[in-house]
């Protein structure tokens, strides 16, 4: 395929011009202020794929945010390659430590990209990796190189638990059938040393309640004679790991699969650097489950995180409170084969069990998911990893990711097929935070790399 090299070449300046006016719309799932903007950003995603040259395009409606259907049928005995993306973001908050507006996308050189990277909300996650798809349809289609038949479907709630998706899915198996699902929405270990990645986790999230007297109280007048929710709360917290940062919730382990001392050792030949990991964070120890590695802790380990923690008087100067509740927002990252409702019940059982008398305790499960792991002796992977080869020339490393995407594990069990996760940014890109940026080098690899997958994926059916 040697001209999707130039064609990439002769279009990147469009490329680049079009990813960034879709970064200037909005689309935050997690506020409804932004409705107007989710709704605005499907129709641009419908129209971006209709001038891909796609045959059918579909906004569908669900109970939430709509999901863009596109598809390219070109022959019913080929080969159906079904991709998943997301056009929602993330909220931009803390608004005031962006260096430039986050939806206002610019681009800048880092050390990481000296190409230049282009800075918005959802540059990486997971507009700009979506776009990669819709360019390399447009480069398959115009240049008479679709091998197979693809089929889109890019939502508006991935941030948010992807509530409609699963709705949606469940409703339309037959229309989403596929050979392979295809998804741009993780990482790489770096532009130099690219990998695939073959395993998500899953997640609980819940929030917590501690509620003590009936109403907010003087710190000196009832102060020492009645439980203060924050501190029991905080105590809580800090109950549930031990010395050795063990979760401390009864049978949280239980089902966690570990690995074997052979899979470690091969996990640990991946390029990492502790210290630059350390210098690129400023921190001067890294902190975890004693027995494990910085990449085993952030991977195949299950993770327990305070996401936020609310209460009391948090205004300027003082005031003597004590606040009648207190309020906390908990992540549980899950590994295969926790089960993320067992995992979410048993920690309901004991936060509730661990709380004194003097206090009333709950707990709100949030939303959750099951974790993915991928073989990497299927077809679909061997073709990922050639078309990298190509692309990049390096051989691309497998690695296990610790973030989730828990659509993934629903779409095995819905449809029967299983995803590659061809993901081509980096963990300094800033995802979820102020800054996120995502390199031209890395968009516009992706645009060049996923036509040989559909290439080789085809060729290998
Ligand atoms: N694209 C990310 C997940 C991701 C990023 C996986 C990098 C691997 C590497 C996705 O948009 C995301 O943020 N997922 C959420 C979970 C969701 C249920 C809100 C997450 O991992 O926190
Ligand atoms: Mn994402
Ligand atoms: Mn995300």
């Amino acid at each position: 395929m040697k001209n999707i090299k130039s064609y990439v070449n002769q279009h990147k300046d469009r490329f680049i011009n079009e990813l960034i006016e879709l970064l200037k719309m909005p689309s935050v799932s997690a506020d409804s202020a932004f409705n107007k903007d989710i709704l605005n950003t499907a129709d641009a995603v419908k129209i971006a794929l209709e001038k891909a040259g796609c045959d059918t395009v579909e906004i569908c409606k669900t109970p939430g945010n709509p999901i863009v259907y596109g598809e390219k049928i070109i022959d019913k005995k080929l080969p159906t390659i079904l991709v998943y993306g997301h056009y929602d973001v993330q909220p931009a908050d803390p608004i005031e430590l962006w260096d430039s507006p986050p939806f206002e996308p610019i681009i800048k050189k880092t050390k990481i990209h000296p190409d230049g990277a282009i800075f918005a909300r959802g540059a990486c996650d997971d507009k700009g990796q979506m776009y990669m798809h819709v360019k390399a349809l447009e480069y398959m289609i115009t240049n008479k190189q679709l091998p197979c038949n693809v089929k889109f479907m890019i939502e508006g709630e991935e941030e948010i638990g992807s509530v409609s998706l699963a709705w949606f899915v469940e409703r339309n198996q037959e229309k989403l059938a596929n050979d392979i699902i295809l998804i741009s929405d993780t990482g790489m270990i770096s532009n130099s040393q690219p990998s695939i990645t073959t395993g998500l986790r899953g997640l609980s999230y819940v929030e917590v309640e501690v509620t003590g007297p009936n109403r907010d109280l003087h710190s000196g007048l009832y102060g020492g004679a009645v439980a203060n929710p924050i501190n029991i709360l905080t105590k809580m917290i800090a109950s549930l790991h031990d010395e050795n940062n063990h979760i401390t919730i009864p049978g949280f382990y239980d089902k966690v699969a570990d690995l074997s001392s052979e899979e470690r050792a091969e996990m640990a030949k991946a390029p990492f650097s502790l210290d630059a990991y350390k210098k690129a964070l400023d921190i001067e120890e890294v902190y975890g489950e004693k027995g494990y590695t910085t990449n085993e802790r952030n991977s195949i380990r299950p993770t327990l995180d305070v996401n936020g923690i609310w209460g009391g008087y948090t205004g300027e100067g003082a005031k003597t409170v004590i606040a009648s509740k207190a309020h906390a927002k908990i992540s549980m990252r899950l590994v295969p084969n926790q089960d993320w409702q067992e995992i979410t019940e048993l920690f309901k059982n004991h936060f509730e069990k661990i709380a004194p008398k003097s206090v009333k305790v709950k707990v709100t499960p949030h939303h959750g998911g099951q974790g993915y792991v991928t073989p990497i002796d299927t077809i679909g992977y061997k073709a990922a990893s050639k078309a990298y080869q190509e692309s990049f020339g390096v051989a691309p490393i497998p690695q296990r990711s610790g973030g989730s995407i828990p659509i993934v594990a629903l779409f095995e069990k819905e449809l029967k097929s299983k995803t590659i996760l061809m993901g081509f940014g980096l963990d300094s890109d800033a995802i979820h935070s102020p800054n996120e940026h995502f390199g031209v080098f890395n968009y516009l690899k992706g645009i060049e790399t996923i036509p040989l997958f559909y290439k080789y994926f085809t060729e290998m059916s």
